[in-house]
This record gives structure tokens, sequence and C-alpha cells, in this order.
């Protein structure tokens, strides 16, 4: 059974969404587990490392990536389980999430609809535990089906093994490079139960005449057309740094001093400012050195402006986090992973 192709020095610029012009020294693409098994346990490929690509859009290369890269192409959404009130959903790890999203909205399954057209697959969503308008794939995930590299051997992680925290989970962590995402099993309901406290989703939502699962996507989907770029316009990888969660005490010191801070209590002790808030205070927003900078609309946002390398974007990325650090004493944390030496 052979029916993928490995390739050499391909080029990954259009399998990351930043259009980093970096090469992998093997790449190939699988469709099936038998496939996926056979690449990883081969005896010519199992001593390289090994990099799993889903749509690479949480991705920064910095440079050329001298192992295998891996993209998980299995697809299909089937119900596996349904009851009085839940429905149970497998969905191949190369399914587009966006689709994925249409898919439940269409069919009236609830749960999904605020995390619209976030760019990925769902391969990724259990990785980094994506999320939007206050929804995140923790929310949806019942359990995720996994291939361990070293074995080949398929692993279930329930939700609660998969260790989700904000943008993170066991896959970034002690597992990281490890495993690889083949099923992600979503639990949604047949009651609506919308979340609309998310910024200033209820005031989009009041040109419609009824709240329903179609609204909320469509009106999610221009919030965010609004204030993102558009991969094929701008390269980036949406939101470059994660919103740093701060103490209480600090919290109410710095809006003494900057009191239009936007916060948001995670829980009685730790508050969550805004990254894009902090660096538009620094002055960042829409600021440009050479090829790189951050989108006019959103200073969370890097843009990979012309031809830029991975290492270009990492230095512009340290200035501003040096930025905020001396404003605000804040240390910005990086939601994407760095790929190269
Ligand atoms: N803000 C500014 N200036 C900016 C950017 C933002 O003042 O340049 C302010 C906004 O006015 C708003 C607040 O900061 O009051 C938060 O901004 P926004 O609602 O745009 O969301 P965010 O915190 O910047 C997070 C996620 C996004 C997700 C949105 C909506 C992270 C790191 N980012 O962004 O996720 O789409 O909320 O839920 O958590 C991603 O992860 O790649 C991503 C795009």
């Amino acid at each position: 059974m052979n029916y993928y192709k490995i390739i050499e020095n391909k080029n990954l610029k259009k399998y990351n969404t930043f259009n980093i012009n970096v090469k992998a020294r093997f790449f190939v693409s699988a469709g099936t587990l038998p496939e996926l098994k056979e690449i990883i346990l081969s005896q010519k490929y199992n001593k390289l490392p090994v990099f799993i690509i889903g749509g690479g859009s949480n991705l920064l290369f910095t440079s050329d990536f001298n192992g295998l890269v891996i993209e998980v192409s299995i697809k299909n959404i089937q119900k596996y389980k349904e009851t009085q009130t839940e429905i149970y959903l497998k969905v191949g790890a190369g399914e587009n999430w966006d689709d994925f999203i249409d898919f439940c909205v269409k069919n009236n399954y609830y749960g999904a609809e605020n995390m619209s057209y976030i760019p990925g697959r769902v391969g990724a969503s259990p990785v980094q535990n994506v999320g939007a308008y206050g929804v995140e794939a923790k929310d949806i995930i019942h359990k995720v089906e996994t291939i361990e590299i070293a074995t080949g051997n398929v692993k279930i992680f329930s939700n609660k093994e998969c260790k989700f925290a904000y943008r993170d989970s066991i896959f970034k962590n002690e597992f990281k490079n490890k495993y690889i995402v083949i099923n992600v099993y979503f639990r949604l309901s047949k009651i609506p139960d919308f979340k609309l406290e998310y910024g200033n989703l209820k005031n989009y939502l009041k040109k419609f005449s009824e709240i329903n699962l179609e609204n909320i996507r469509n009106s999610i989907i221009e919030i965010r057309k609004s204030k993102l770029p558009l991969p094929e316009d701008f390269p980036s990888a949406g939101s470059f740094f994660k919103n740093p969660i701060i103490r209480l005490g600090i919290f109410i010191k710095l809006k003494e001093k900057y009191p239009n801070l936007v916060s948001y209590f995670v829980s009685e002790e730790n508050i969550k400012l805004a990254a894009g808030q902090l660096i538009d205070m620094c002055g960042w927003k829409g600021k440009r050195i050479k090829n790189v900078g951050t989108y006019q609309k959103q200073a969370l946002v890097i843009v990979n402006y012309s031809e830029a390398t991975g290492k270009e974007i990492l230095e512009f990325a340290g200035k501003i986090q040096k930025a905020v650090e001396q404003k605000f004493g804040i240390n910005l944390d990086m939601e994407l992973t760095i790929v190269g030496e």
C-alpha cells in the first residue's frame, strides 16, 4: 500500500499562512490511518524529526525543516451518536475547520458557531484549543483520536486528558510532537444556548430580526473580516501573542494609571488583558519595519508585507515584547508555534 508520495525539498510557502519561503527535506500528505502508520514506522524516515502541518495558520518557520513534514489530510464528517439533546460528530483531522462549523450551523447543531471563520484544520483545534468570541474548542471536544509517532499505536485522549487551557493543551507541552491527531470527536447540542457576551457581537446581531445560528455565524464572519487580515492579502498567523493573564493586585495598579484598559476576569484573582490594546498603546499599531509590520486594524496581528523571513518576524516581535514590557511590566507570550533553528 503506497498511495502517498514522499517529496524531497518541498517548498512550504503555500503551507503556512505567513508565506515564509522555506523548504522541508521531505514532505508527505497522508489521507488514511494505514498510510500514516506506514510512513512514521518506515525505516527510512523514523529517525528523522517529524513535524505535523495542518492549515499552517499558527506557525512561524525560522529556517528550512531538516526532517519529514507530514500533512494529515484525513477527511470525513460523520455522525456517530445522538441523544435527545446532543449530537456527536467524528471529524477527520484534515477537514477545513470552517467547513466543519458551516456543517454544524446548516444542520442546527449548536455550540460551534462562535468559532466561525477561524483559518486552519480540525486536527489543529485540540492542539492549541482554538477559540473566539467566548467559546473554545475544548467546550465542544468530546475526545481526540491520535496516533503515537514512536509506535504507530492509536491512542484516544478524553477531553480531560487533553489538559486544555487558554490556547494550550497537552499536545503543546509534555506530548509535543509525540502524537498525531487523526480524528476529533465533537459533542454539540440540539438545543439553542447562545453565547453573545463577547465584545460587540450583540450589536452586530441587532440588524437581524431573529437570533439564530446562521445570523450568529454571519455576524462573526463580518466582525472577523473587518478586524483581521485575509491571509491572501496580508500573510499573517492571526494573533501573534496570547492575551496576558495577570494577578488582580497588579491589574488594580495598572488600571489606576491606564483607566481605559480592557479586561476580563478569568478567575477571582486573575485578569486577562487585551494584548492588542497594550501593543496599540505602545504606539505599535500599523507600525512597519522593512518587510514586517503590525496590521493597521489590529495590533496583535503581525503581517509579512513582503517576502520577510521568519527570523525578521521574530526580531520584530521581540521589539514589541520589549516595548510592552517597558511600558506595562508585562511579558507577552507568543501564541504560535516556532519551527526551525
Ligand atoms: N484592541 C485595541 N487595539 C488593537 C487591538 C485590539 O485597542 O489594536 C482592543 C479592542 O478594541 C478590544 C480588545 O482589545 O477591546 C480585544 O480585541 P479583540 O476583540 O479584537 O480580540 P483579541 O483579544 O485581540 C482574541 C483572540 C482572537 C479572537 C478574538 C475574538 C487571542 C490571542 N486572540 O483577540 O483569536 O478571534 O479574541 O474572540 O486570544 C487567534 O487566536 O489567532 C485569534 C485571532
